[in-house]
């Protein structure tokens, strides 16, 4: 690596350095060096089974690199200590399982772990976060229901809850929104605005609403068979032409009438 690309690297929070990730023999992301802007909305979007959630996974260090490494705050991220990985960085996965019975205020719970330990038990500060993280997601009503007995919507919306909980300067969102009502995804989306507006927070979210993406990133990363095709603030680089190379459709382009950003419309398959 070269003195400029080291310290871009170290400015990063998290960056990739010629990241390979693999299933087997089959190779999903190959060769990748990527530099998430700190304090910023990431947006990552890309066709079905092109390696986004293979990505977030390596960016969480639940899927060991098949080479290169992953960067946090400058650092090899499989050389850290896990409670330290734990309170830097929160993933929301795209298939949550949580334990049957388990309550939305018991999961939330969990996310408070990294922050206990010998000399630190359970404080009014942790019951005050999940209380906080409860109301944000808008669930406080339903704390003490479990998990198995919500709708799926409502699910989701715990395990946003517990991201938040973890308090963590990064968050990796694995489509947080997939099974969200329409308001409950313009108020997740604001939350994440505000998280990063207020807190300074990194939040990297997988989307696969194309107007979303662009209306909520300030950075978007485009992704095609395990490579970044495109990435930059979104009304930059969201063009006809990407959209057909992601997705293989033809589209119309028109700036959102309240924020300005495209607006993917008219679409048909080429
Ligand atoms: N556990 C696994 N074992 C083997 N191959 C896998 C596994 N998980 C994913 N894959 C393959 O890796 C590729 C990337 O999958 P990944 O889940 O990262 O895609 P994605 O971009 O998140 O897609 P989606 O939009 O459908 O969530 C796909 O070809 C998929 O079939
Ligand atoms: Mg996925």
């Amino acid at each position: 690596m070269t003195t400029a690309a080291l310290s871009s690297a170290i400015a990063s929070p998290l960056a990739t350095e010629h990241l390979h990730l693999h299933y087997g023999k089959s190779a999903i992301i190959a060769g990748l060096d990527l530099q998430l802007p700190a304090g910023k909305v990431i947006a990552i979007v890309g066709p079905n089974g092109c390696g986004k959630s293979t990505l977030l996974a390596g960016l969480a260090r639940l899927h060991q690199p098949a080479a290169g490494q992953v960067l946090l705050n400058g650092r090899d991220i499989n050389r850290l200590p896990s409670r330290d990985v734990a309170r830097q960085l929160a993933l929301l996965p795209q298939n949550t399982q949580a334990p049957d019975g388990m309550t939305a205020y018991e999961l939330i719970q969990f996310g408070r772990q990294p922050h206990q330990g010998l000399l630190r038990q359970w404080s009014a500060e942790d019951h005050q976060l999940v209380e906080r993280a409860l109301a944000a997601a808008d669930i406080t009503e339903l704390a003490h229901r479990p998990l198995d007995e919500m709708s799926g919507g409502q699910r989701q919306r715990a395990w946003i809850a517990m991201a938040i909980a973890q308090s963590t300067p990064l968050l990796l969102l694995d489509e947080p929104t997939s099974a969200l009502d329409l308001g409950h995804q313009i108020e997740v989306f604001e939350l994440i605005r505000q998280l990063s507006a207020q807190e300074g927070k990194t939040v990297v979210m997988v989307v696969h609403d194309l107007s979303c993406a662009c209306r909520y990133a300030d950075h978007l990363i485009a992704m095609h068979q395990g490579r970044v095709v495109a990435q930059g603030q979104p009304a930059q680089i969201v063009t006809e032409a990407l959209v057909e190379q992601l997705y293989g459709v033809r589209c119309t382009l028109l700036p959102d009438p309240l924020s300005g950003t495209p607006v993917i419309v008219g679409l048909s398959r080429v």
